[in-house]
């Protein structure tokens, strides 16, 4: 089968309950004896298709389609100005997220851009290791580093041992605006498979405790392997389904809702859903997201911050439900805390993110302390 085969049949496997990206780890993880050159441009294609999609014909058979995509990517990558933006804002997302979301030029030509890979290093670790990450670029946030090489990363003996995560910008900032020092113990609410409890731990260096609950049991097992790997220990993975009952009696200095949310902060990275959220998700995840923040609030100690973040921008599900804790909750102040992409700037109470700024995906944040 060539490239383009897969790439199409990639495509067509992909649907509402298949998420492309899933389709495509599991195609390239069955034929591992593909080279990596085709592996990468059959990653490309695919992305390219759903990045792409409102361009393509639909009466058009699936690999001419792809075909397609990857050349108005290539002619976007050469010479973006050959697109308008009337073009761009008409076809790169779907209608309804003008209802939540002021579209502007700057953000779909963000998001049509193939975006950056992000990398997160451990600096105690690479320090007593002597370990020298290859093909990058420091970023713009401490630890951060932008990869240009091309291997497989997961393979890597750095990764493998720990000595660096790949993880978006946006999700960095979110470990640094917690800011977590020693001996504070942290929950971390909406862990899902990790990302966000192995840089709270590797800010308290190993010196103290994070929580990490999920109502998914499979992604909490995700988040262990992952701790293996990086010989991460000052964690405890707990399920819990955000409901009124605690996953602990304990009482936090600081807790994280990194909540479910309609994603549109990562459809650069993650086109296909684009083609698969609805505006009625955004609606359910607003309310879903309200009712975590209200049944963690107890769980904080008196003088601890509470941190709210969602990979998104529709307004429903970030300042309005902000504004609505904050109204709700009156022994919770919002607290000022620094942008970290801003370092130089005031301090603010509440941050939105934008892809076409930062270069990593979009993300809002929050922050309260309880009185
Ligand atoms: C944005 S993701 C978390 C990403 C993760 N913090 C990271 O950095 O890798 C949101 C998580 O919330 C979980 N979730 C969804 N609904 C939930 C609920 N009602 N209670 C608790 N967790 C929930 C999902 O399983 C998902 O893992």
């Amino acid at each position: 089968m060539t490239p383009l085969q897969l790439a199409a049949r990639i495509v067509e496997r992909s649907d509402d309950d298949t998420p492309a990206d899933m389709v495509l780890r599991q195609t390239l993880f069955r034929r591992r004896g593909l080279s990596p050159a085709d592996a990468e441009w059959v990653s490309r294609a695919v992305f390219s298709f759903f990045r792409w999609f409102r361009w393509l014909d639909p009466a058009r058979p699936t690999e001419d389609r792809v075909q397609e995509a990857v050349g108005l990517a290539e002619r976007f990558a050469g010479d973006p100005s050959s697109f308008s933006d009337g073009e761009l804002i008409a076809n790169a997302l779907p209608d309804w997220v003008a209802n939540h979301v002021s579209v502007t030029p700057e953000l779909v030509r963000a998001l049509q851009t193939e975006p950056a890979l992000w990398l997160r290093c451990r600096p105690q670790f690479t320090e007593e290791t002597g370990f020298r990450l290859r093909d990058v670029e420091p970023g713009p946030l401490p630890d951060s580093y932008r990869y240009f090489g091309s291997q497989d990363l997961y393979l890597d003996r750095g990764f493998q041992s720990g000595a660096f995560e790949i993880q978006d910008l946006a999700s960095q900032a979110v470990g640094l605006v917690c800011n977590p020092r020693p001996p504070e113990i942290w929950w971390d609410t909406c862990a899902g498979e990790g990302g966000k409890t192995l840089h709270l731990s590797s800010l308290l260096n190993g010196r103290s405790l994070v929580w990490a609950s999920d109502r998914a049991a499979w992604r909490l097992d995700r988040l262990r392997q992952r701790a293996g790997r990086a010989r991460v220990f000052n964690y405890r993975a707990v399920h819990w389904d955000g409901g009124e009952n605690p996953p602990t009696k304990t009482r936090f200095d600081g807790i994280l809702v990194d909540a479910p949310c309609s994603g549109l902060g990562t459809w650069g990275r993650n086109p296909h859903s684009r083609w698969t959220t609805t505006e009625n998700d955004v609606l359910e995840l607003s309310e879903i997201q309200k009712r975590i923040l209200n049944n963690v609030a107890d769980s904080l100690k008196p003088g601890g911050r509470l941190i709210y973040s969602a990979c998104t921008f529709t307004g429903a599900e970030t300042a309005l439900v902000a504004e609505w804790f904050t109204n709700e909750r009156p022994e919770f102040e919002t607290e000022a805390v620094m942008n970290p992409f801003l370092p130089d700037d005031p301090p603010v109470t509440e941050m939105q993110l934008w892809p076409q700024e930062t270069g990593g995906n979009g993300m809002f944040i929050a922050a309260w302390r309880k009185t």
